[in-house]
């Protein structure tokens, strides 16, 4: 496909060409957009991204892609496999991923799903009574590093993308006159349609004000160890059945390893908070004391699969007798930041559907948001979706 000029998009004769436009530029407005633009059978698409912040932009607490471990436990098989042909060697996208065997630790044995004979997700407590163990390939994610690799791919294939806030979905003039404002050139583009992927944004959107999303907020820790080349998890149900106890060793291409985590619902608080981090760093030298332990740097291999029982953990001091600034300073060396995001989590599960909105002309929205915390993991999958409504209704 080519890309489109200022000519193409206003260009009448090609009666075909639908003008849409995607709010957010996160992990699921960027998939969003490229899939229409890579998928497009019976129209020719212009598309336009529209977000009030962008993958290039520094770290923020409105813009939670940045923040995600984030490492796929297969959730979404769609997803995967785009994501692990991506992760080949020799793929444009191989420096944001990277392979690896990931460790699940339960507290008992695995139940397994009476329907689909498969084993069922487990959350448990701690590794000094693990019963049992699961391990599989999988890959991980360097988040910001993929998000610029999308941004780059959708620009790449003709996409246009602008920097605005939108705050009234339902007010198509105003909307138009924004786009106008940002792109001089395209002033007579109509818009065929809206796709809303603005996570969290969506719950204060007028004219989408979505009581049931919330953020659901998420710490971590990011440390400089590229001799860890493995994932490892440990989940707890926490007091009140909440899965508040959930510990993850997340290795990334680049050799920095993301550790966490917590899940908070309603709590907005924008930066990490101390004991928070100091929480996190003892969970995960406890379940991953080889932090500590540089090693020369191996070449990242996958394993097969294999159930492991045990973990090889090298001697440490005794954490729990080390104070906080002990612990502190025994990590020192490796600490790269603390951060802190907020999934958009929503009640009823992600939105993926289609409305009408009656303005200057009567045209569809589809939403796509409220993936909390399986954004990246479900993403092309949704995007997918997203893009079957939109030919289904254009
Ligand atoms: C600590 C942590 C760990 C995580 N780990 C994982 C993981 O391991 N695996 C996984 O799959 N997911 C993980 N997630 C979840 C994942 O980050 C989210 O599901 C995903 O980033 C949501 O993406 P999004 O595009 O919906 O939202 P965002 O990335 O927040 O993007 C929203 C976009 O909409 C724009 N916007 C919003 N409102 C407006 C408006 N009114 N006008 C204009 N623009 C607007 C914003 O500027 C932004 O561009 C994690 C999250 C956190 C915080
Ligand atoms: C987009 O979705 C959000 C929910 O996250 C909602 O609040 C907002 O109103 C929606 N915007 C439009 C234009 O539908
Ligand atoms: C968080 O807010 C949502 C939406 O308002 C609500 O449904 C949910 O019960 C709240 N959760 C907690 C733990 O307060």
């Amino acid at each position: 496909m080519t890309a489109p000029t200022a000519d193409a998009i206003s260009d009448k004769s090609s009666l075909n060409t639908k003008h849409v436009v995607v709010l957010g530029a996160g992990v699921i407005g960027l998939t969003t957009a490229i899939s229409i633009l890579e998928s497009s059978s019976k129209s020719n698409y212009v598309v336009t991204i529209l977000a009030s912040h962008l993958p290039n932009d520094p770290k923020s607490i409105v813009y939670t892609s940045h923040w995600a471990g984030a490492h796929h436990l297969a959730i979404d098989q769609e997803t995967f496999r785009t994501l692990w042909d991506l992760s080949a060697q020799g793929s444009d996208a191989e420096k944001c991923l990277m392979r690896i065997e990931q460790v699940e630790y339960y507290h008992e044995e695995i139940p397994v799903d009476k329907d689909s004979g498969q084993a069922r997700h487990h959350l448990s407590w701690y590794p000094d009574d693990i019963r049992s163990g699961v391990s599989f390939n999988t890959l991980t994610i360097d988040t910001p590093v993929y998000l610029r690799y999308l941004h780059q791919r959708f620009v790449d294939k003709g996409g246009i993308v602008l920097r605005g806030r939108v705050d009234d979905i339902r007010d198509l003039k105003e909307l138009q006159r924004l786009l106008h404002e940002l792109q001089p050139t395209a002033s007579d583009v109509q818009i065929d349609a809206l796709i809303n992927c603005t996570g969290l944004g969506s719950r204060t959107l007028l004219g989408v004000e979505d009581d049931a999303v919330y953020p659901l907020r998420g710490q971590t820790v990011l440390l400089r160890a590229p001799w860890i080349k493995f994932g490892r998890t440990i989940s707890s149900k926490g007091k009140e059945g909440k899965d508040d106890l959930w510990t993850y060793i997340i290795p990334r291409r680049s050799g920095d390893v993301i550790v966490g985590g917590i899940k908070t619902p309603n709590d907005s608080f924008p930066t990490p908070r101390p004991e928070t981090t100091i929480d996190i760093l003892r969970r995960s030298l406890r379940l991953c004391p080889e932090l500590l332990h540089p090693q020369p740097e191996k070449s990242a291999e996958i394993g097969s699969g294999t159930t492991q029982l045990s973990i090889d953990s090298p001697s440490i001091p005794n954490l729990d007798q080390l104070s906080d600034s002990e612990l502190l300073n025994l990590i020192e060396p490796l600490m790269v930041e603390a951060g802190c995001g907020l999934r958009p989590a929503r009640n009823g599960g992600v939105r993926l559907d289609v409305e009408w909105i009656e303005s200057t002309r009567r045209i569809p929205i589809i939403h796509n948001y409220g993936h909390s915390g399986s954004g990246f993991q479900s993403s092309w999958g949704s995007a997918t979706r997203a893009w079957r409504l939109l030919e289904g209704v254009l």
